[in-house]
């Protein structure tokens, strides 16, 4: 029986790879630069399919992906019917509010958010009670305070390279992220013979870097 693995497109995917390798699963025809986007492991028991990580929840929900490993961050801004089986702790970063060096925004004002996370954004000011107009944004997020499209914004900070290359700080933390093993909640029942062994090998490198 082959498993079905979802996995987001990019740092992740790299990630990803390398520790599915570690545990014992190599795919001869998988490259970095390769355009493919389907890749068997060469015992037959794993394909894995990339997507653009907002589509892994999906098509694990769907049942067209078995499991998927997706970013933390992505559940929470598209969440899905779909089981966490387990934090890998790859892709390890954090979801904050960032903004330019001493920008003096005047208080008691709607304040303007650019952001690939509008729902995550919209949760987090609204438990603050702070009116907020969002902008959602697909990427180059960074350019939106500098470039005066919007006082702050809501983005992933991994080495903070991207926020300092580009005069902007870190100002509040949401959330911790990393990415997680998921499952399609019909394929954990039928298919549990082959997931579980996946699981084990998983759980049993507690990945630490
Ligand atoms: C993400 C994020 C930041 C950057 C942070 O963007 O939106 O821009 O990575 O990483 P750093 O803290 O290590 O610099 P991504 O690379 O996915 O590109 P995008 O802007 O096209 O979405």
């Amino acid at each position: 029986m082959q498993i079905q693995l979802a996995l987001a497109k990019g740092r992740v995917a790299k990630k990803a790879i390398a520790l599915l390798g570690e545990v014992g699963y190599t795919f001869p025809d998988y490259s970095d630069d390769s355009r493919k986007l389907i890749f068997t492991d060469s015992t037959g028991r794993i394909a894995f399919f990339l997507v653009k990580s907002p589509d892994v929840p999906t098509y694990v929900a769907k049942g067209v992906a078995d499991i998927g490993i997706v970013g933390r961050d992505v559940l929470m801004e598209h969440p899905a019917p779909v089981y966490e089986l387990l934090n890998l702790n790859i892709g390890r970063c954090r979801i904050c509010v960032a903004g330019m060096e001493n920008a003096q925004i005047p208080q008691n004002k709607k304040i303007v958010v650019g952001t690939k996370y509008p729902t995550i954004a919209k949760h987090y000011y609204n438990e603050k009670k702070q009116p907020v107009d969002i902008i959602y944004l697909n990427g180059s997020v960074e350019l939106a305070p500098i470039l005066g499209l919007s006082d702050y914004i809501v983005d992933i900070v991994e080495t903070g390279s991207t926020l300092k290359e580009n005069g902007l700080v870190v100002l509040e933390e949401i959330a911790q992220v990393s990415s997680r093993l998921i499952a399609n909640k019909v394929s954990l029942k039928t298919k549990r013979a082959a997931i579980d062994p996946i699981l084990e090998k998983f759980d049993s490198m507690r990945y630490d870097g």
